[in-house]
């Protein structure tokens, strides 16, 4: 319980399967509360396995987390508006009386950005950019700035991707979205020592969510299966690439932002650590 008494702010904590999800009941396993946060998304936004369970985003994840004896607030906000993020921030901070960790996990729903660069739209470049790097930034600036006023230090753990330090073809606006996160990760690392706050980067290759793509969805009509069927397939290929023989799941994830928001990190700031069965070393 190396978390007891600490709050935990977690974005794009909804998924059924999703890294945010496991972030959550991790961190509330080792005692932390939690304010857990997602956007309210139309049912066919969603992935099929979530409206099948009737999965209710973040009010079902903390029902989990208080089924593990811990605190859960859940906050729906979109993290496109700046002003819904210093509220989501402020909500928090009043609800607890303090804030130590900031998990940023959030991103735009994949898919629509699957393309050459050269047809790739502008504003599906300015929303990735927008919910996956400017919405980091923000968080970490209100969350940040409480953090420097409550003076208890703090932990900001972001989560990147293989992909922000490895691109790929058709994925333009994702890497760069993510190669800035970890830019960011080393500048507020540094604007926030002085300050007992460490940030520090998780950069999973794939990992078997059940996240939505449209790309996925769209790939699995033209060959007339389920999205879950075409899914599964992409999953069992990223366990033949891995050199530890299986694709990663959430949880492995979340063991690793667990660690860097733990005591046991403390002098470790400004770090992106991949999370991904061996396939990229650096
Ligand atoms: N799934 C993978 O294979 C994979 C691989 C590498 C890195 N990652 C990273 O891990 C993290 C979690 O991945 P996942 O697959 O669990 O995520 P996901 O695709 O399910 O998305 C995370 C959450 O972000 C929320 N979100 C989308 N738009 C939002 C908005 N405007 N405002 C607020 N919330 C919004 C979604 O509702 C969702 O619950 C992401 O940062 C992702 O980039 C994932």
């Amino acid at each position: 319980m190396s978390l007891q008494g600490k709050v935990a702010l977690i974005t794009g904590a909804g998924g059924m399967r999703g890294v945010g999800r496991a972030a959550a009941l991790k961190l509330a396993s080792q005692g932390a509360d939690v304010a857990i946060t997602d956007v309210r998304r139309p049912l066919d936004d969603l992935p099929p396995g979530e409206v099948r369970a009737e999965w209710q985003s973040i009010d079902s994840v903390s029902e989990e987390v208080r089924a593990l004896g811990r605190a859960a607030l859940p906050i729906y906000a979109d993290l496109a508006e700046s002003r819904q993020i210093e509220e989501l921030v402020a909500q928090t901070v009043n609800h607890y009386g303090r804030l130590d960790i900031l998990v940023n996990n959030a991103r735009a729903v994949i898919g629509r950005d699957k393309a050459p660069v050269t047809e790739l739209e502008e504003a599906v470049w300015q929303h990735f950019l927008n919910i996956n790097t400017t919405a980091v930034f923000r968080c970490t600036k209100f969350a940040g700035r409480e953090m420097v006023r409550l003076g208890n230090g703090g932990r900001v753990v972001n989560i990147a991707s293989n992909a922000g330090k490895q691109a790929s073809a058709d994925g333009a606006a994702y890497s760069a979205s993510k190669f800035a996160v970890i830019g960011l990760t080393q500048a507020s690392a540094l604007d926030l020592a002085p300050h007992g706050i460490t940030v520090n980067a998780v950069c999973p290759g794939p990992i078997n969510t059940d996240r939505m793509s449209y790309w996925e969805r769209d790939q699995a009509a033209q060959r007339g299966m389920t999205q879950e069927e075409f899914r599964a397939q992409i999953v069992s290929t990223s366990a033949e690439r891995s050199p530890l023989g299986r694709i990663a799941e959430a949880e492995d994830v979340a063991n690793l932002v667990s660690f860097l928001a733990g005591p046991d990190a403390e002098f470790i700031t400004g770090q992106s650590y991949n999370v991904n069965g061996g396939i990229l070393f650096h």
